[in-house]
């Protein structure tokens, strides 16, 4: 008998047919929209394997209704959403999509913080609602980036590729991580620092590293309050790493000049939120991997993760192991 999966989102044809051949799959299959937490916790309760989203929340409650789960596999590098030590105490495997999106979500982030500094939304804006009336010396100014300093927080797979990235542009780059990566500063001549001095010294602040406990609230007031005035903050982790109230704050009192978010703590943003009606917020609705080829890349790994480990061999991206 093919074991039975469930798929939280319509995924293209081919990747469904690939599990089809060795599992009897259910899918919800709105293209658009997460699949209602009520109708999740009924499909998990017949499955083997949950193929999912970062926006489905796996947390205890939902999995202990999966009594014969053995396995979840998140299409994202991130499983901030799965509750990781409930999977492990059920003996529930985890598996994530690494490595695919690196050079895309390096791409994504880069471009947003050229677009932040340069100013392209309103400058878009400027344009087509029939603004534009003469060249003007000061008009639409924004900040430099070649030669810059860049503060990179989280120096992962993403942070390096970034840093490399930066190199074209004669950057200055600095990093801080929990363990220092001496093979990056040998090869992307980035330089080590506290947090705090990251902060003071950078002209943009990228925000790159895992969504945990210990990276809540990471960047808040205190830190804000340390950059530069004309300094830019980038955040393409996780919205939850930077306390928006406090970053809201801090663009008003002009503390920094500019923040640039493929992220937020609510997604999808309200319409209504602060951050929003700030013309130096550039807001992205999470597309940092969001390339034709990288999202079919995840969309086979999650596939593979989840079949090797329904067909007992160990998945290549297990981040929870049983
Ligand atoms: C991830 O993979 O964690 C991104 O946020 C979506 O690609």
């Amino acid at each position: 008998m093919k074991p039975k999966i469930y798929v939280t989102r319509k995924l293209p044809d081919v990747i469904i047919s690939y599990l089809s051949n060795e599992c009897e799959v259910r899918m919800w299959d709105k293209e658009d929209e997460p699949v209602p937490p009520e109708i999740l916790a009924e499909e998990i309760e017949e499955v083997d394997g949950l193929l999912c989203l970062l926006t489905e929340t796996i947390d205890e409650r939902l999995l202990g209704k999966g009594r014969n789960l053995k396995v979840v596999s998140n299409m994202a590098v991130g499983y901030n959403n799965i509750d990781i030590q409930a999977a492990k105490s059920k003996g529930v495997q985890v598996t994530n999509t690494p490595g695919v999106l690196t050079e895309t979500t390096a791409d994504l982030t880069f471009g947003l913080l050229i677009a932040t500094a340069r100013r392209f939304e309103e400058s878009i804006n400027y344009v087509k609602e029939g603004k534009w009336k003469t060249w003007s010396p000061m008009g639409l100014t924004g900040q430099d980036i070649f030669g810059a300093t860049l503060g990179i927080i989280g120096m992962g797979d993403i942070g390096e590729a970034v840093a490399s990235r930066a190199k074209g542009f004669k950057m200055n780059v600095l990093y801080h991580n929990r363990k220092r990566k001496i093979a990056a500063e040998e090869t992307l001549g980035a330089a080590y620092r506290e947090l705090d001095d990251l902060l003071t010294e950078s002209d943009f602040v990228v925000v790159l590293t895992p969504y945990t406990p210990q990276t809540h609230d990471l960047i808040s007031y205190k830190e804000l309050a340390l950059m530069k005035p004309t300094s830019i903050l980038i955040n393409t982790s996780r919205g939850g790493i930077v306390n928006e109230e406090a970053l809201y704050q801090a663009l008003l009192e002009k503390k920094i000049y500019a923040a640039g978010l493929d992220v937020f703590e609510q997604e999808p943003v309200s319409l209504t939120h602060p951050l929003l009606q700030l013309p130096n917020v550039t807001a992205l609705p999470h597309i940092g991997s969001a390339s034709v080829t990288t999202r079919m890349k995840m969309a086979k790994l999650a596939a593979f993760n989840l079949l090797e480990a329904l067909q007992h061999r160990t998945p290549p991206n297990l981040v929870v192991t049983v």
